[in-house]
């Protein structure tokens, strides 16, 4: 009875902390990031270290900045939200002056309570350590002052070539001071080192038996057209022309001669290693991610109830948007695009500024960002909630198109797959439609790939080769005929693209943001519901 009784008062004890805290509770667990950190060391090649830098602040204007976004790379190892921070990996146990053991450092901002009172409180080193479950973790101040001779490695992993877009701040210690001792500390000379693209292929080359070299060479013939930095690089044009495995070995060793030279700084091991991480997520991820799509679906549900043709492009994207806070997501994961028209033509189109959506067909790009995890979501609808002949005639096609990408999304098929399904069906589409004169005729009205991962990065990185279980990754063909296109001008101004996250599973591919209607018919049906937006009406300012 009495240990009841204690429960009973633990359990409601917690709930008030709860309540009293209340923030988010649902973020990712330390026990995830520090099991992704393991995964990556366990990839590394003995006596290396790997530096990832936490994103710097942005500043919009004056003494204005952007939101803080961190690095995802640095959120999925570390589950620290904050500027000014560093964290170092090392391949094998390292053992300072007094005797203390790590193979991790988390060096974070330091706690200050004049700046802890402006911009929120801040984790420091007791929070990395209790919160985020880093046995090692010390403040910015100690990165600048440690002797780390980083010139000792073998290997000194960075994420890519820096970008060099840190500024000096406010704070007494910031990524730049941060940035610059880490270069000094490691001998940074950007001209010594390969770009990211070469040093990849590089690796591929000094890893592969000369006599198992047709992949890597069929791989470097299929990208070397789009990446000049391939075409450009002697070794491996010597590579590619090797005749014989003698040959072959040759080109081999001056590619690892090239991978020694200059410096230990490897730009590409990081994107590397973190694409094949990231691109398959894990239960934890999952969840979050679900979520951040089915709060999609439904903004694009609500929206169809409410859409009006008086509505402004503005307006519409304030419906999703509402939905996304509505449900407690943090963000939208990229800039939203509404484009009524010949606006939903343009590809990245963010102006979102049309007043007026007249009875033109609304095209719907967003996407929430819940606990840091983003959704890619598009729908096309007409804005008076009837499509026209031709609008439905491309609306189809670009369906019938998804369908039969979607249909690919399986375990061990080439990613390639879908995109090229859907190619083929709009080809003969637009063909059979008169808008092209033959299925292989060229054109601009899909000018775009159909598949990419999502997850922490609308864009998330991965290696693209063969669909694997846990990975979800878009399917977004689309159809776009601009103002001035050379075929018949009742198709002008009609832009559509239909964009949904697939999961891909032991069995048939899940479409997790499928609950927002896809076909005109659903769409139509759901367009003719009433919305609760109607009876929030607002007093006009134009009124005297
Ligand atoms: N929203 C950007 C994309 O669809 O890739
Ligand atoms: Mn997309
Ligand atoms: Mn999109």
């Amino acid at each position: 009875m009495k240990v009841k009784f204690s429960l009973l008062v633990f359990l409601m004890f917690s709930i008030f902390l709860k309540a009293q805290s209340g923030t988010p509770t649902d973020f990712l667990s330390k026990e995830f990031h520090k099991e992704r950190r393991e995964l990556f060391r366990a990839k590394m090649p003995k006596n290396s270290v790997a530096a990832f830098f936490a994103n710097p602040v942005r500043n919009r204007a004056n003494d204005v900045d952007y939101v803080y976004h961190q690095d995802p790379n640095f959120y999925y190892l570390t589950g620290y939200r904050e500027p000014n921070a560093v964290l170092l990996i090392y391949s094998d146990m390292q053992t300072d002056e007094k005797g203390n053991t790590y193979n991790e450092i988390l060096y974070v901002q330091e706690k200050d309570k004049r700046r802890e009172q402006w911009d929120g409180v801040r984790l420091g080193i007791e929070g990395a350590k209790t919160k985020l479950g880093f046995k090692t973790a010390m403040n910015g101040e100690d990165f600048l002052n440690a002797e780390i001779d980083l010139k000792a490695f073998d290997k000194v992993f960075i994420d890519g070539k820096f970008k060099d877009d840190y500024r000096d701040t406010r704070e007494r210690i910031d990524m730049l001071d941060l940035v610059k001792s880490f270069k000094k500390k490691a001998e940074y000379n950007p001209e010594l080192l390969l770009p990211p693209v070469v040093n990849t292929f590089y690796n591929y080359i000094r890893e592969t038996p000369v006599e198992q070299r047709s992949r890597i060479v069929a791989i470097i013939k299929q990208y070397q057209y789009r990446i000049p930095a391939l075409r450009k690089d002697p070794n491996i044009q010597k590579y590619l022309k090797a005749s014989s495995d003698e040959l072959a070995k040759d080109a081999q060793k001056s590619v690892i001669l090239a991978l020694q030279a200059g410096s230990n700084i490897d730009i590409s091991f990081i994107p590397d290693q973190m694409a094949t991480l990231r691109e398959v997520k894990t239960e934890e991820e999952l969840n979050l991610l679900i979520k951040a799509v089915r709060i999609s679906a439904i903004g694009q549900i609500e929206v169809m109830k409410a859409m009006k043709p008086n509505m402004s492009e503005t307006e519409v994207q304030g419906i999703h948007e509402f939905v996304y806070k509505k449900y407690g997501a943090e963000y939208e994961g990229y800039p939203s695009i509404v484009g009524a028209g010949n606006n939903g033509c343009i590809l990245h189109y963010i102006e979102n500024n049309k007043t007026k959506l007249g009875n033109e067909l609304v095209l719907m790009d967003l996407g929430a960002e819940y606990r840091g995890y983003t959704a890619d979501v598009t729908r096309t609808i007409p804005a008076n909630g009837k499509f026209t002949p031709e609008q439905k005639a491309i609306y189809d096609l670009v369906y019938e198109a998804q369908e039969a990408g979607i249909a690919k999304y399986v375990i061990g098929e080439s990613m390639q797959a879908p995109v090229q399904i859907a190619r083929k069906i709009i080809n003969e589409g637009l063909a059979k439609l008169g808008i092209i004169d033959s299925p292989d005729a060229k054109h601009d009205y899909f000018p775009h790939g159909t598949s990419h991962h999502i997850g922490l990065d609308v864009h998330d990185p991965g290696n693209y080769q063969k669909f694997q279980k846990n990975m979800v990754v878009t399917m977004e063909p689309g159809i776009y005929i601009p103002e001035g296109s050379p075929c018949d001008k009742k198709w002008w101004g009609i832009g559509v693209r239909i964009e949904d996250d697939i999961l891909v599973t032991d069995g048939k591919p899940i479409n997790l943001s499928g609950e927002a209607p896809r076909t005109t018919e659903a769409i139509e049906k759901m367009m003719a519901k009433r919305s609760i937006l109607e009876e929030f009406v607002l007093p006009d300012l134009d009124k005297k």
